[in-house]
This record gives structure tokens, sequence and C-alpha cells, in this order.
């Protein structure tokens, strides 16, 4: 396929680098941040890969200018990091801490200095640990913590991010942290953690709430993680397992947020209709459901499922840990579902390369909100680098990765989907939740023990397709 040009897209084309709080600052005591649910979990024996947390990470707290010199030199014209709560309202209660708010507009400043829009995310996936102490995401008040939460940074932070993202990817704050318990708060709470499903839901709701009040021109939206399933066969056990897996994966938070509600198939399967029709309120709906300025779409791989039954061991290894972990499902109501592993090339991680996947997932939401302005928020892929003896870390898997997924990209727009912008996913190594430093995303590597960034191959290339400066093993201190 060949590789498009950045003229093929619009000239107001959002293109960017995406991170997360707790992957990249550290600093995690600072200025009077309490710890969060990732600062207790990764301390938890065997939780994360490496014994590792993000204790230091990117040292991104510290070092913010020097990344953003690096997002210059690349020539992004956007930058999507996330909040900690836990910084801007310490404990998730009570009144701001300024230190918090003083930290973004510092990060803030930097980027509209170099013409970089700033994107917001409120949630990325760390609670603060004294609300998971009340209950968390299965609590519905945790929802109105949240909106609390987002009032503050609103009125910290309105008048100069105008770019809003409630939350990212609550399929994993619901399953991973309350179902499989492979992240924070590593809980196994079976089909109850779909409840936690509609508190978020409900946040974002009452986010969006306070951010048309209080930045009535921001442009807000929610960011969803989905994926391309398929059928392994077209035997009707096949295709009910793969209805399952859309199901659980996509259709239950692409019906709440833009239709107003539940998939009913859904919400049986998980044994939980007596409870949503109880819990999930007519007015909750309609907060979950108010307009939205735009989706956020992270779209990493696709998922071939199947109905017949194997060992847990063998779903591993199809699909990675986001499916399965020490044998209990991300998708309860759906154990017996098996991930079929598939000839197509896979990343480090185990997850399926099908870029085509990407074109699906934004035709799915598309013909559902067919005005909807639409983003990739995140894309990208984890390989193990190798640094050569020139110091440079030639990295072609990631690099084709890349440009495979700008290219779905380029047929997307091509095709008159509304996509309006592309970050890739990630600017520097960081720590990858349960994987800690063991899986590497950057297109720019960091030696975690000296915090040296040098660009990698496809930094460089990513660079160069936007016109940027930034060439491999460039470095920076
Ligand atoms: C996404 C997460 C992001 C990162 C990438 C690899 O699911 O939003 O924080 O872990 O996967």
């Amino acid at each position: 396929m060949a590789i498009r040009d950045r003229a093929d897209f619009p000239v107001d084309f959002a293109w960017g680098t995406a991170t997360a709080a707790y992957q990249n600052e550290g600093s995690p005591r600072a200025d009077g941040r309490s710890p969060s649910i990732w600062d207790v979990f990764s301390r938890r024996p065997g939780a994360i890969a490496d014994g590792a947390t993000g204790d230091i990470a990117d040292d991104h707290y510290r070092r913010f200018a020097e990344d953003v010199a690096l997002m210059a030199d690349m020539g992004v014209n956007a930058y999507r990091f996330s909040l900690a709560w836990p910084r801007i309202q310490p404990n998730g209660r009570g009144g701001v801490n300024p230190a918090g708010i003083d930290f973004y507009r510092r990060l803030v400043d930097a980027l509209l200095a170099h013409n970089i829009t700033p994107w917001a995310t409120l949630y990325h996936w760390d609670l603060p640990q004294s609300l998971e102490d009340r209950g968390g995401w299965l609590d519905r008040d945790t929802a109105s913590r949240f909106a609390d939460y987002t009032a503050l940074a609103a009125e910290g932070l309105g008048d100069v991010v105008s770019h809003w993202i409630t939350l990212n990817e609550p399929w994993c704050s619901a399953f991973l942290g309350y179902a499989s318990g492979h992240h924070a708060p590593g809980r196994q709470e079976g089909a109850a953690s779909s409840h936690a499903a509609h508190h978020l839901l409900l946040g974002h709701g009452l986010a969006v709430a306070e951010l048309r009040d209080l930045i009535p021109a921001a442009d807000v939206g929610i960011t969803l993680n989905l994926y391309s399933v398929r059928a392994a066969s077209e035997s009707p056990a096949d295709l009910d397992a793969s209805r399952r897996i859309d199901g659980l994966s996509n259709r239950l938070f692409l019906d709440p947020v833009l239709r107003g509600e539940y998939p009913a198939d859904v919400v049986e399967d998980l044994g939980e209709a007596a409870w949503f029709a109880e819990h999930a309120r007519e007015e909750d709906l309609a907060l979950i459901s108010a307009p939205l300025d735009f989706l956020g779409i992270n779209y990493y791989s696709r998922h071939t499922v199947s109905a017949s039954t194997r060992t847990a061991a063998a779903t591993m290894d199809a699909a990675g840990m986001r499916v399965t972990t020490q044998g209990v499902s991300a998708y309860p109501g759906s154990e017996h579902v098996t991930f079929v592993g598939t000839d197509a090339p896979r990343t480090q991680m185990g997850w399926e390369i099908h870029p085509d996947g990407m074109v699906d997932v934004l035709e799915m939401a598309h013909a559902i909100a067919p005005d909807l302005p639409l983003f990739i928020t995140e894309n990208g892929s984890a390989y193990e680098d190798v640094i050569g003896e020139d110091g440079r870390i030639d990295d072609r898997e990631r690099t084709e990765y890349l440009q495979d997924h700008i290219d779905a990209a380029a047929i997307a727009v091509t095709r008159g989907l509304p996509l309006r912008g592309y970050f890739t996913w990630t600017l520097t190594d960081n720590f990858e939740w349960a994987w800690g430093y063991t899986r590497r995303f950057g297109l720019v590597h960091v030696d975690f023990s000296t915090q040296r960034r040098t660009p990698k191959r496809s930094g460089a290339w990513f660079s160069e397709f936007l016109g940027g400066r930034l060439h491999e093993s460039d470095s920076a201190m």
C-alpha cells in the first residue's frame, strides 16, 4: 500500500501524540498529589510484570519542557495528555489543589508557545485511592465525585484548554479493573463489573454537563477503545460469540453514549438486566447521551472469536493479557468465548495487526452518529527495541505499523468518513500498566536509568511525514 502524503489530509487535521499521567509523569508525592489506585496496585506483589511502579516513569513532571520541545521538532500540532485527578483534587474530595493546576498550566503554556493544541483527558485510570476505599466505580457516588473534580479542572484550565475528553477507555476501567483484576484496583467482581461501566458513563454524562456550563466554547468528547470483531466461522455458535464480544467491547459503550440506551442483548448476556432496569435510570441515559463535539476512538487490533472451548492459556496466547489473565476473562458473561489465533502478524503485545480494522471501527461509529466528528485518539505498537552500535533504534516494524495505520486513516478520509485527527501512542516509552517497562510503544526511546530520550526511526519517519525536523538519534537530555 502506498504511503500517503500529509497533503492527502485536510489542512486542519489534528496530528498528535497521546499519553497518560500515570504512565509518564512520575513525582507521585509532589506538590500535594495523593495516591491513586495505580500507586497502590503497582505495589501489589505480582501485579506488574517487572515489579515496577510509575514513581519515576518518564519523569515528565519535571522534564515536560524537553518533551514539548521534542514534539515541536517532530512537527505535531496536537498533544493528548491526561490530568491526574489526585494532583488536582487530592483524595477526590474538597477544593482544588492550586499546585496541581499550576503544573498543567505550565505544560499547556509550553505547548501553546509551540502552536501545539492541548487535548486534556480528565480520567485515564488514576482514581484517587481514597475513593476506591469507599467503593470505587462500583459506587454510584464516584460519578458525582468525578463531576466535582471536572468542575475544578474546568475552572482551573478552561481558559487555556479547549479540547476535553472525559474518560479514556471505560471498558478497561470497568472490566480490567473490576472483572479480570488485571488493572487497578485489581478486583474480580464478575458481572457486577458492568455496574462500574454504568457509573463511569454516568460520570462522563455529569462531566459533560459541567464542561458545557463552565466552558461553553470547549470541544467535548469521550474516548472509547473499539475493536473490529469477526467470527472465526459462519457457524451460528461462532456468530453468537462475535455478537457477544462486539456487544461487550463496542456496543455496551457506543449505544448509551450515541443512542441513549444500553443494548438489551448485552445486559442479558451479563445476567444484569434487572440491575440495569433499576439503576440505569432514564435521566442517567439522558445525561450519558448528551450531544458531543467529537468521539475519540482508540484502535489497536482486531478480535477473531469462536465459541469453542479451549483452555484459558490458549486464549491468553491468542490475544494477550488484555483479554484474559490468570484464567479470568475480562469479558464477564462470555467466559466461554475463545479469541482465536490467526496467521496475521502480531505486535509484542500479542495484538493482531489489522489496519483495515481502523476503517471498520470508524464506520461503526459513523453509522450510528453520521454528523459526529471522529478522532483516532490512540493507535500504536509495542516491539522489542534493539539499540544499534551507532546508538540508533531502527524500529522497522513500529514504523510500518504507523505507516499502515496512517494509510488506513487516509482511506477513511477518502471514503468521506468525518475523521478529523490521528494521535499516535506514544511520544516516549513509558509505564505500560501491568506490563511495567517491558513494553515500549514510544516513537522516542527512553533509557529509564538516565532518562535520555532518543528518537527512533519511527519518530524520525513521523516527523518527516509531518514536515518536522526530528532526526533519528537526535537526542535531548
Ligand atoms: C490503551 C491505553 C493506553 C496504553 C495503550 C497501549 O488501551 O489507553 O494507556 O496503555 O493502550
